[in-house]
């Protein structure tokens, strides 16, 4: 019988037809959905933390108002995203207990600092661009839940992208000192930003198989290209320069050349040695500590209500 479902399910996958809650699915797919799930929502909630630092700095109201928006959409996504794994059978508290003690990850891009407003543009430009190349394939993922919640991250962060683009595009009509602002941040954040793809094909674990699943459509470094190529003529246009030397076109590949990041530095970063690792979980603990008497007095709430409706 087990071989009948799986032949089902190999036939859905070829078919390239969805994958739904309630249809039977190797412990394997389960199991990487929830690692690859969760840990994307856990980039979300952790991910407000650099950018909302500047919420109450923000230079005017304008600047306020779109990254109060911009923050608070990030939390949306990981509250989809956390909906989308309890539909495999996990909820966010264990999700949540989870991150908490270390034995799930979150995106090495939110372990380094934001000390100046341009910090702000070059996460939308970059961070949200990056996200943008990453995620839109994973509206086709072949896990209905996934793949539906993406959609609308997805239209999120294009607007997060065009806001980060704007703010830089408005700093470098500014004083020379904004425009070294903006290149300062490009500097420090291009290669941080090309290891959010994960590290390169030959060196990365889950890929065939979250390929072979269609889970993932594209591999690492496939997307990583897409993102070199589609900056480049943006940087041009903003009149910033990209820190790689060994940034090209490569006419017959079709694609820009470009250096290699420092894997061994990614490495560090997602075992939690990054320059700013140790603080964000320190804060997302105490925020979890915090929220407690909101968690106690829903549940409370509910099951009122649900004693309500019984009687
Ligand atoms: N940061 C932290 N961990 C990473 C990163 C990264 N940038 N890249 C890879 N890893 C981890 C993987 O999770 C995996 O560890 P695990 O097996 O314990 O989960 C290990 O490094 C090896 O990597 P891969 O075999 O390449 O892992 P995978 O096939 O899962 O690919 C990727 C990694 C590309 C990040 C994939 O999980 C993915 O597409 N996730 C969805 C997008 C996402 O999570 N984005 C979050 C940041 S974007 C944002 O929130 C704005």
């Amino acid at each position: 019988a087990v071989q009948e479902l799986e032949s089902q399910f190999d036939a859905t996958i070829a078919r390239d037809q969805r994958i739904e809650p309630r249809d039977w699915m190797p412990e394997g797919y389960r199991k990487t959905l929830v690692r690859q799930i969760a840990q994307h929502a856990h980039s979300e909630i952790i991910g407000m933390q650099p950018e909302g630092e500047w919420i109450t700095r923000a230079p005017s109201l304008r600047r306020k108002s779109i990254l109060f928006a911009k923050v608070q959409d990030e939390a949306g996504h990981g509250l989809y995203l956390y909906s989308a794994a309890e539909t495999l059978g996990i909820d966010r508290a264990e999700l949540t207990q989870r991150l908490l003690e270390g034995r799930q990850k979150y995106s090495s891009i939110f372990n380094y600092p934001t000390p100046s407003f341009a910090d702000v543009g070059v996460i939308g430009w970059f961070v949200d661009g990056a996200a943008i190349c990453n995620q839109v394939p994973l509206c086709r993922s072949s896990y209905g839940p996934y793949a539906r919640a993406m959609v609308r991250i997805c239209k999120e962060e294009s607007f997060h992208q065009r806001q980060g683009y704007e703010l830089l595009l408005t700093m470098m009509r500014g004083t020379r000192e904004q425009r070294e602002m903006v290149q300062d941040a490009v500097d420090r954040w291009w290669w941080a930003s090309l290891m959010m793809f994960g590290p390169p094909d030959d060196d990365s674990p889950n890929s065939a198989q979250s390929m072979a699943w269609k889970i993932k459509r594209h591999s690492n470094d496939e997307l990583r290209q897409r993102f070199v190529d589609m900056t480049v003529p943006q940087a041009a246009k903003l009149g910033v320069t990209l820190p790689d030397p060994e940034l090209r076109w490569n006419e017959e590949r079709g694609h820009h050349d470009y250096g290699t990041p420092d894997y061994s530095e990614l490495k560090r970063v997602i075992s939690g040695d990054g320059p700013c690792n140790a603080e964000r979980m320190e804060r997302r603990r105490a925020a979890h500590e915090e929220g407690a008497w909101v968690r106690e007095a829903a549940s409370a709430h509910a099951a009122k209500q649900a004693a309500r409706a019984r009687a």
